[in-house]
């Protein structure tokens, strides 16, 4: 018996390529993955609409469907504390905010922990969220709960149990070296242990082994972690090249830069997102591409921490994975919309220093032959969707035969007053979901707009 959706489609399977398809049919199968997309008053069209046993879902004039967004970085115990404390340098602000929070969610797995880990799971749902790479804590335990809170929401959760055998709060660190590989290990098998009774597509929640980063890992740390990740094809993440003071905390005591230590250790694989990357250069990003490593593209939390901006354009120009990061609580909303609108802001100023850095006095304008460096609305949402779909090996992110069906309903009126919903006004009828009105959602919309999500087929909104 499958699910029949009937209506607009909106999704961008390549950068800058949007696709809108005005009255189609997505076919979904028992299992949640799309079985068939095709015109409605087509043949196949009609003889689906024609089956008995189909459900039809028939979406009303000024809405459309859109694959759910990629959270492609976040620390899930720092929602604790989200939306405070950004007076501070990285450095400063990972010990008087960050170790503390997770640490108090550490003495607390079963209280505090999955308190804050349900909210969150509801939060990003109902942000339209349906993947999201996650940073946990130290302890095993808590992270399980987790990878529980995750699975029960019925949102796919990509799980970090941190490693770091060195740490600036003693009360927040692992006890050895040794301990930390052993608990790494433990918590890959657990947290697979978690859904092994199930079926493989239901199956949302997947261990991610995470080294902090390079100041809180002993060398002996992240060679074993790379040895692991290698022996048993587990995704890594971490952070890379973040900020002026983590960059030179690295460089005085290790002598190189941390993506220097990262592939000593074989942790620039392709198996590998990295997040932030602000500080690479050329040559750098070269070394990304060669490794096949993703960044996790985090525009809020970099304005904040970071004094450079990511390379976005110089990144997806040579190839590199790409996709978006809230950072929370580096950055302060869950919301991939902002990740989206802060990303093209922090762009086009990019582009615009540039060109004002390249400006002939004399001609009044810029001598630069080159591209520009700004990307556009269209690229943005390229990046919370399918960007970070693949950074994370997923098929999800378009509406293709095959992929499992991660979908968000968006409305842009209210179907009975025909009046626009949230923060949109139209002064005319909506009855296509034109490009300008997309543009308009993707600027203007909230949460208010999002009436349905569903995850593997399954609606969880
Ligand atoms: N680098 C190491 N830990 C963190 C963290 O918790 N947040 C951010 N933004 N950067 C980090
Ligand atoms: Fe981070």
């Amino acid at each position: 018996s499958s699910n029949l959706f009937v209506g607009t489609f909106v999704h961008t399977t390549h950068l800058g390529h949007l696709e809108v398809l005005h009255d189609h049919i997505v076919a979904v199968d028992e299992l949640g993955f799309i079985e068939d997309v095709c015109v409605a008053d087509s043949l196949t069209g009609a003889s689906y609409l024609a089956r008995p046993e189909a459900t039809i879902t028939s979406l009303p004039q000024g809405s459309f469907l859109l694959p759910t967004f990629c959270d492609l970085h976040l620390h899930a115990p720092q929602y604790l504390y989200l939306g405070t404390g950004l007076h501070l340098p990285l450095m400063e602000w990972l010990n008087a905010y960050a170790f503390k929070a997770e640490e108090q969610l550490d003495q607390d797995p079963n209280g505090l922990a999955r308190m804050v880990y349900t909210r969150l799971a509801e939060r990003l749902i109902r942000a339209g969220t349906g993947a999201a790479l996650l940073f946990g804590t130290i302890k095993e335990e808590t992270n399980l709960i987790l990878a529980d809170a995750f699975q029960n929401a019925g949102l796919r959760g990509f799980i970090g149990k941190l490693s770091m055998d060195k740490s600036t709060r003693p009360s927040y660190v692992e006890a050895s070296t040794e301990s930390s590989l052993t608990s790494a290990a433990s918590f890959i098998h657990r947290c697979e242990g978690l859904t092994a009774h199930l079926p493989k597509h239901q199956q949302l929640v997947e261990p991610v082994i995470t080294p902090r980063f390079v100041p809180t890992c002993t060398d002996e740390l992240l060679s074993g972690l790379g040895q692991l990740s290698a022996d048993l094809n587990v995704k890594v993440q971490s952070h890379l090249a973040e900020a002026r003071d983590q960059v030179d905390w690295v460089k005085s005591e290790r002598g190189v830069d941390d993506i220097e230590v990262f592939d000593r250790s074989n942790l620039l694989t392709s198996r590998t997102i990295q997040a932030h990357c602000t500080f690479l250069d050329s040559p750098s990003l070269d070394r990304l591409k060669f490794a096949g490593t993703a960044v996790a593209h985090c525009p809020l939390s970099n304005v904040y921490f970071s004094s450079l901006p990511f390379p976005l354009r110089e990144a997806l120009d040579i190839g590199v994975g790409v996709g978006l990061g809230s950072d929370v609580a580096g950055g302060y909303t869950v919301d991939i919309s902002t990740a989206m609108r802060q990303a093209v802001i922090t762009s086009r100023i990019r582009d615009s220093a540039r060109k004002e850095a390249t400006r002939q006095p004399s001609h009044g304008a810029s001598s630069s032959e080159t591209g520009s460096l700004a990307i556009d609305w269209k690229e943005a949402l390229y990046l919370a969707t399918k960007g970070g779909a693949e950074a994370l090996g997923l098929k999800t992110g378009q509406f293709v035969r095959g992929a499992p069906f991660d979908a968000q309903q968006i409305n842009l009126v209210d179907p009975k007053s025909g009046k626009g919903l949230g923060q949109l006004d139209f002064f005319g009828t909506v009855d296509r979901v034109t490009i300008e009105f997309l543009e308009k959602w993707w600027c203007l919309g909230d949460p208010s707009n999002r009436s349905a999500v569903w995850i593997q087929g399954k609606k969880v909104l």
